[in-house]
């Protein structure tokens, strides 16, 4: 069952919205570098997932595919039949998943630092104890310890503010959203098989420090699907798109022009 979410639209483009989908734990905040540039091209659609920002919490366990259902309201809600999804890592499996169930949706899609494969038996042993810990000791363990994960050692060293209000975003989630949605990553499919059959235009982007979905495996990813660009972000960790916001915007309208010439 979809739930309702908070979700802003930014930009007056006439063409298919771009929908930005965040990544764990963060909400749509995360993609402030992107909406100035972007929504001066289209219309911009930025959720915030269940459980996440300013969307109610969780009404009992959900899926992945819960989230897409949430996604495709939302897009509802904002006027939008069709959108090209941009989701990053968490948000990547979510734009997989409304592929998988909404195809005639989808004009387009960006993968950004986000993996196509389901988690391994010890990721998702990993996953059960994380929520576990996070609903009996709140958020700050976890932020302190994503922080590494998102960004690279470049951008931790050099750029304090940045990575203060990255851990900040984290701190701010709500506990029970984010054990909800550890629990609906742990329990996703693999979305390997369906890469194939994807035939909307589509960018893999990763940063070349990513140490969560590395380069390797994005690559490996974006091989399988039919006519796919990958642009790999020099420099960056796994939070590329904050850490290189020009070199990931460029790649999206890019992709953005590949996907308006493509409207039926
Ligand atoms: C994310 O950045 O959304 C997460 O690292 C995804 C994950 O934990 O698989």
């Amino acid at each position: 069952m979809g739930q309702g979410l908070a979700g802003a639209t930014f930009g007056d483009g006439t063409g298919v919205p771009l929908v930005l989908i965040h990544g764990f734990p963060l909400d749509g905040r995360m993609w402030e570098p992107q909406i100035g540039t972007l929504a001066a091209t289209a219309r911009v659609l930025v959720p915030d997932l269940r459980g996440f920002g300013r969307s109610p919490l969780p009404r009992g366990p959900h899926s992945i595919e819960d989230h897409a259902r949430d996604v495709a309201a939302c897009m509802d809600a904002h006027g939008a039949p069709k959108g090209v999804l941009c989701g990053f890592s968490m948000g990547g499996y979510v734009a997989l998943a409304f592929a998988a169930l909404f195809p005639w949706r989808v004009a387009g899609l960006v993968l950004a630092d986000t993996r196509a494969a389901a988690d391994s038996a010890s990721a998702k042993e990993t996953r059960s104890a994380t929520a576990r810990r996070v609903l009996a000791e709140g958020m700050t363990f976890l932020a302190d310890d994503m922080l590494f994960k998102l960004l690279s050692e470049k951008t931790l060293r050099e750029r304090v503010d940045l990575s203060r209000r990255v851990w900040a975003m984290m701190v701010d989630q709500r506990r029970e959203g984010v054990a909800a949605a550890l629990l609906a990553m742990r329990d996703r499919p693999s979305r390997l098989d369906l890469l194939r059959t994807i035939t909307c235009p589509t960018l893999v982007a990763v940063g070349s420090q990513d140490a969560v979905t590395p380069p390797m495996e994005a690559g490996g990813f974006a091989g399988l699907i039919p006519g796919a660009s990958y642009v790999e972000i020099s420099g960056a960790g796994h939070l590329a798109c904050v850490e290189e916001p020009e070199t990931f915007n460029g790649a999206v309208l890019d992709l953005l022009a590949r996907a308006q010439e493509e409207r039926p």
